[in-house]
């Protein structure tokens, strides 16, 4: 089969269309014949050399979700048969024509999600929610997403109003301005006099704060925070390690991706596609998430 895959660790274009073999479902998986794979930051620290899954082999394919067609039901799957559109998430693997995962990684797809967003919704998705689940928030809160307008920034905005939220404030560029009023945000610029501007949007702080865009967004996050354990970093570690913020954590699940999926159905959730690039121009597509800006999700199309 067909996948976009590393020979090495490297620069973009590590990542060629390459012959690999066709994985077979074992038991208690499925295989998928790929329609779109999301592209993730995560998938560009990979492809750089941070591989924190035992020894690294080559060819390694990254992609950590997707969105296809079952091809193939290894012993002792009942909940899914050949044919079914399904989307799901992974660690590695989902930029190949097939792809082969345990079957408590997948969900039926909506029958109206189109591919791609159907392919870039889980990663950003379950993110947000794990984040916003830890950050308590709900009705009322006044809530900071700082880069606002990334794939798990536009979701998180989405998901916050969804839950309650009564503001909103979204950090993005000027240019995303206008998308992120869309989603329900008070949209205000990153840089130079941040602090200044949350606290022009919130006089009084903010309950939850949410770092999905570096060291200098989570400062700001603590400053204007009325509770320090209602700020978390999905990125930052070394600064929240050293402004002393707790850690935390979460996993993603099937029920975790049902109950977005319901909020998807309802009309709560959308996913602005920023490029879909088909698979023999993955490199192209780690070129657009690493350039670290840019509204919305990336994806690749691969059948
Ligand atoms: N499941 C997840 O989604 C997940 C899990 C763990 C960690 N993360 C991490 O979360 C981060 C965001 O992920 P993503 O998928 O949303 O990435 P993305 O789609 O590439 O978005 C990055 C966004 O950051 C914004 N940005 C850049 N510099 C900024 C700044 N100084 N202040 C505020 N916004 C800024 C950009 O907006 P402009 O174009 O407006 O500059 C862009 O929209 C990544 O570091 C990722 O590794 C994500």
């Amino acid at each position: 089969m067909r996948a976009a895959a590393l020979s090495s660790f490297g620069p973009p274009e590590v990542l060629r269309l390459t012959e690999v073999e066709t994985p077979e479902a074992g038991s208690g998986q499925v295989r998928v014949r790929v329609k779109a794979a999301g592209v993730q930051p995560f998938d560009c620290r990979v492809r750089g050399g941070w591989h924190p899954f035992g020894t690294p082999e080559f060819p390694l394919v990254p992609g950590n979700e997707f969105a296809g067609v079952v091809d193939q039901c290894g012993e002792g799957v009942t909940d899914f048969a050949v044919g079914d559109e399904v989307l799901g998430f992974t660690v590695l693997n989902s930029y190949a024509e097939y792809l082969v995962v345990p079957a408590d990684q997948i969900v039926a797809k909506p029958e109206k999600m189109p591919w791609e967003i159907a392919a870039g919704f889980s990663g950003n998705a379950q993110g947000a929610h794990m984040a916003l689940r830890e950050l308590s928030v709900g009705p009322g809160d006044t809530v900071l997403i700082n880069g606002a307008a990334g794939g798990l920034g536009t979701l998180s905005v989405q998901l916050a109003r969804a839950w309650g939220a009564t503001t909103v404030i979204g950090t993005a560029r000027e240019a995303n301005h206008e998308h992120l009023r869309s989603l329900g945000a008070v949209p205000i610029t990153y840089g130079e006099g941040l602090v200044e501007r949350i606290r022009a949007v919130a006089p009084d702080g903010v309950d939850a704060a949410l770092d999905a865009a570096g060291p200098e967004a989570l400062r700001a996050s603590v400053e204007v925070a009325k509770d320090r354990d209602r700020v978390i970093t999905m990125i930052s570690f070394d600064t929240a390690k050293e402004l002393g913020l707790r850690d935390w954590g979460g996993a993603r699940s099937t029920e975790r991706l049902t109950e977005l999926l319901g909020l998807y159905n309802e009309g709560r959730l959308r996913i602005h596609i920023r490029q879909s690039y088909p698979l023999e121009r993955a490199a192209d597509a780690h070129r657009d998430v690493g350039s670290g800006h840019g509204r919305g999700k990336v994806v690749i199309s691969v059948s």
